[in-house]
């Protein structure tokens, strides 16, 4: 039976990744909606960039809703920096027809989680968590009806991404994130940590091309354009893909090692404003609120996608 998932995203090359990789497993997902949420690019883009993926994929019968355009306190800061302009920049996709539906993203969380058998749906987070935690803000009955929420998000023996304490999809709206993280539903955290190992090498790029469908032609090309910035930062063989390994994990969880520990997020300090704080050696005897995962296997990951990848038109 296929795994039932609302998607929040705010693609983003990475997100696009994860989504293709989604669509390509429908007997293991069942997308009910994909909410698009301001992050790396402002909305407007967010909503158009995510309708793209999907009519990339063949997939325009699944819903796109609009969700937060800024966050809950915060002014919004975004990452033109790494995706370019558009935030989807690499390919030339045409501009999508299908619409947006009327309904708020928050509104379609909160109905689908109280329409939906307890436990049924899993949040699959691509995105800062704006739009999830003003449902758990509006509706907070709804805690109780998720299945668990996987999301990229967070970092801690990494360091940070957009301040070197802080990952960017926490950094964005870290009050959303404290939100987020004390609902007390079941949840799986994919951070930098993990996220890092995944790098997508010349090789893993060329499996890709070598699909020769436009899936994986288009995802090469957006990849190719949002490395320049890692690969300059980072120096390493290959950019770190993010996104995918959230609907990874939920694929082949085999394919990472994490452990049940207490994360808390900062909201005070300027200074380390949206770390995450990740209680790995149980110091604080605080329960256990997420399953932080730290390490993957990277062979595994890029198989897994490019395999998926390959399914689609
Ligand atoms: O910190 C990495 C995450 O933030 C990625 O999803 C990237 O697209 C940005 O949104």
């Amino acid at each position: 039976m296929p795994r039932k998932i609302i998607i929040t995203t705010d693609p983003g090359q990475d997100e696009a990744a994860a989504i293709l990789l989604i669509l390509g497993s429908p007997e293991e997902f069942d997308v009910l909606g994909v909410v698009a949420v301001a992050g790396n690019v402002r909305l407007d883009r967010t909503l158009r960039n995510a309708r793209q993926i999907l009519e990339l994929a063949g997939r325009s019968d699944i819903p796109v809703f609009a969700g937060c355009e800024r966050p809950m306190q915060r002014a919004l800061v975004t990452a033109e920096h790494v995706h370019g302009p558009e935030g989807l920049d690499g390919p030339a996709l045409p501009l999508p027809t299908m619409p947006v539906q009327a309904r708020h993203g928050v509104n379609f969380i909160i109905d689908t989680l109280r329409a939906e058998a307890v436990g049924s749906v899993t949040i699959t987070s691509l995105s800062p968590l704006t739009t999830l935690a003003t449902a758990l803000v509006q509706a907070p009955d709804i805690a109780g009806r998720i299945g668990e929420i996987v999301m990229m998000a967070g970092a801690y023996f990494e360091g940070g991404n957009i301040t070197p304490r802080a990952e960017f999809n926490v950094f964005v709206d870290p009050q959303a994130a404290d939100v987020v993280l004390r609902c007390g539903a079941k949840m799986t955290i994919l951070p930098l940590d993990v996220t890092h190992q995944m790098r997508s090498t010349p090789r893993r790029l060329a499996a890709l091309e070598a699909l020769g469908n436009r899936c994986g032609a288009a995802l090469a090309a957006m990849l190719r354009f949002s490395e320049d910035f890692d690969m300059k930062k980072y120096r390493w063989e290959g950019a770190p893909l993010h996104g995918p390994c959230v609907p990874a994990f939920m694929l082949r969880p085999g394919l990472f090692q994490g452990r049940d520990v207490h994360v808390a997020i900062e909201t005070g300090s300027e200074l380390t404003m949206g770390m995450s704080v990740v209680d790995w050696w149980r110091i604080t005897g605080e329960p256990a609120n997420v399953h932080y995962v730290r390490d993957g296997d990277a062979d595994g990951y890029y198989a897994l996608l490019t395999e998926r990848v390959g399914r689609l038109p």
